[in-house]
């Protein structure tokens, strides 16, 4: 299958790009290889993407641009022809989004507004939106089920992300195209974003500084590695194939939430390092907490993720050992 991925020289998105060649799929990658953090990580991840893809015989083309560019997404779509169009590019992390809410809704609804025109345009019958966990704001109930309210969000990320998924509805039910909108529940492993906690705190115990701890350490996260990720947007993209349209939100999470305190431990553990602690207050736009409920995935996708803290941590440290512990 011709397969489009945006985002697709980003953490999630080149371990996406090879898992799908890997499967022989032909793939488009649309990324503007942004200063989010440093460009030169996205250019390393696209080459690992174009070795695997070298290596398999597939064919693989890298479009370099913005999906604010509405006539750079048509050429695109024009050239590519993709049968299904999976929308990772985003203005990610919650922080950052409380800094600059106007590119956050530039990028995050614009954008994803151009990339669903665009495949509308190209007849693309078949999409995946990546959601986040954080349209559950500070839910009261756990675990989190897709059915649960989420108007309440509490920073422009998550309402962007609850955006998108309105604006994929939309498309859905006016166009007939088959969406998915999935919410993924921090996401870790090799390549993870350098802004996003466990890379973050392995670069500061390898660095002997004090590790800020947001809160009491009792805020927990539903850490998710990601070839569980991977397995789930896998089957999504199998779900998106009925013959009749179809929409549905799912949980691509791991359902174990992980409290911060015990985090420190297994990293600090795995680096065999010990941290001085430096205890900050809870940070605007945080939740306390997430929980995946995965009973509709599991019911519907037979997604069941499988990687323990412990083992996923390992596995990041290794990778975090090789790129000489200051990636
Ligand atoms: N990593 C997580 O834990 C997590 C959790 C929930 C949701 N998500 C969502 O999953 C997706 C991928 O996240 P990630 O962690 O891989 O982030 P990432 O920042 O590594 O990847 C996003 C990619 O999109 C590209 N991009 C950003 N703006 C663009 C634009 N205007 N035009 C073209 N390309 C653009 C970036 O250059 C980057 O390569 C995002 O939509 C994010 O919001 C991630």
């Amino acid at each position: 299958m011709n397969i489009l991925v945006t985002g697709g020289a980003g953490f999630i998105g080149s371990h996406l790009c090879q898992r799908l060649l890997t499967l022989g799929h032909d793939l488009g990658v649309v990324d503007n290889f942004n200063d989010f953090y440093d460009p030169a990580i996205k250019r390393r991840n696209i080459r690992e993407v174009r070795e695997t893809s070298r290596r398999l015989g597939r064919n693989l083309l890298i479009y370099e641009g913005d999906i604010r560019d509405i006539p750079f997404l048509e050429e695109v779509f024009r050239v590519s022809a993709p049968e299904v169009v999976i929308h990772l590019a985003a203005m990610a992390g919650v922080r950052p989004s409380i800094e600059n809410p106007r590119l956050y809704a530039q990028v995050n609804l614009d954008g994803t507004l151009n990339v669903l025109e665009a495949s509308r345009g190209a007849g693309v019958r078949r999409f995946l939106f990546a959601s986040s966990s954080s349209v559950y704001g500070n839910n009261p109930k756990v675990p989190f089920a897709e059915s649960d309210p989420v108007d309440t969000p509490i920073s422009p990320y998550a309402a962007t992300k609850k955006g998108g998924e309105l604006l994929c509805h939309t498309w859905h039910h006016l166009y007939g195209i088959s969406i998915a909108c999935l919410r993924f529940f921090t996401v870790y492993g090799p390549r993870q974003r350098p802004d996003l906690a466990i890379h973050k705190f392995a670069r500061i115990l390898s660095s002997g500084k004090p590790l800020p701890i947001y809160g009491d350490g009792t805020t927990s996260r539903d850490y998710t590695y990601i070839d569980d990720i991977l397995d789930g947007v896998v089957r999504v993209v199998e779900w998106t194939a009925s013959p009749a349209p179809r929409f549905d939100i799912f949980n691509l999470g791991e359902s174990r939430p992980v409290e911060l305190r015990r985090l420190v431990a297994v990293m600090e553990q795995a680096l065999g390092l010990s941290a001085q602690r430096e205890e900050l207050p809870l940070q605007a736009g945080d939740v306390e907490r997430t929980y995946a409920d995965l009973t509709k995935s599991a019911a519907i996708l037979g997604y069941c993720p499988t990687t323990e803290i412990e083992e996923g941590i390992g596995r990041f440290v290794a990778w975090f050992r090789e790129q000489g512990a200051t990636s």
